[in-house]
């Protein structure tokens, strides 16, 4: 719990402190940034870079999400982006895996932070509490630099959705607003880096454990879903994910394995931060 700036704000101690504590090697803060995503992968196209570098900013005007959406983010939000070197390959289940694997890392550490939070993990890249969304990922790579990684995550933490536009406001939720206190980011930000350094290594590593752990945690098992993926929509109850990350749907017609695409379960608006 904390009252002061390390609910909105990263000092020099804080990101010391990361560099001496967690896997992360260069760090880049930021006041204020319009994408760490942007910056991130742009930065990831200088080969001396020292891995993995973490870009942090204290807000975001123009946070990215999935295609088109973006990602509201106001002062008391966690938004950054680590560089990290490439995990597999770049084909879609991959992404799937990494995205998933740093949901579980969230996940675990939103755990240490608040014990007994009703979290789940919604296929692909968010992470709810509450059913609703508490942190959104985004992967990606740049052309340029096709053997890094650019993981960004956006996670709510001392920024009320109370104040957020009507439609975050409908489907999001903070931590503040979950628990009803705030946390010190860099604390929030020191657990995650701590998840994602164990559970991306498991992931390199192809442990198994992974697979059935999101397959457990999977909120979206036994409901009725829709997957849009541009042309094709699948509509089915969904039995969960597979160890390649592909969302099982079961269909009149058979089992659909989806490996792109935005859910929605039946009443459920999209998920994702519109602003
Ligand atoms: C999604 O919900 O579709 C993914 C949202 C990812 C948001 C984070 S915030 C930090 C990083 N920088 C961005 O511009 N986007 C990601």
């Amino acid at each position: 719990m904390t009252h002061g700036a390390g609910a909105f704000s990263f000092g020099e101690r804080d990101l010391e402190q990361i560099r001496r504590t967690t896997f992360v090697q260069t760090v880049e803060h930021h006041r204020e940034i319009e994408s760490t995503n942007t910056r991130a992968t742009r930065w990831a196209e200088d080969p001396a870079l020292a891995l993995p570098a973490l870009v942090l900013s204290d807000v975001q005007t123009g946070g990215r999400g999935r295609g088109t959406n973006r990602w509201w983010s106001a002062p008391g939000a966690l938004t950054f982006s680590l560089i990290l070197p490439r995990i597999n390959s770049s084909d879609e289940p991959s992404w799937l895996r990494i995205s998933l694997t740093a949901g579980l890392a969230v996940y675990d550490a939103l755990q240490q932070l608040r014990p007994g939070l009703q979290i789940g993990l919604k296929w692909p890249n968010d992470v709810f509490v509450q059913r609703r969304k508490i942190c959104g990922i985004l992967a990606e790579t740049s052309p340029r630099a096709p053997a890094r990684l650019v993981l960004g995550i956006g996670l709510n933490v001392n920024n009320s959705l109370a104040a957020a536009p009507p439609a975050v406001a409908a489907t999001a939720i903070s931590l503040v607003d979950a628990v009803g206190y705030r946390f010190d980011l860099s604390v929030v930000l020191t657990h995650v880096l701590r998840q994602l350094a164990e559970q991306l290594a498991a992931l390199a590593r192809a442990d198994t454990a992974l697979a059935s752990r999101w397959q457990e945690l999977c909120m979206l098992t036994g409901h009725r879903v829709q997957v849009d993926a541009g042309q094709r929509v699948t509509v089915g109850l969904c039995q969960g994910i597979d160890e390649s990350g592909a969302l099982l749907v079961d269909t009149p017609a058979g089992r659909e394995l989806c490996r792109s695409g935005v859910v929605t379960t039946r009443g459920q608006e999209e998920s994702a931060h519109r602003a």
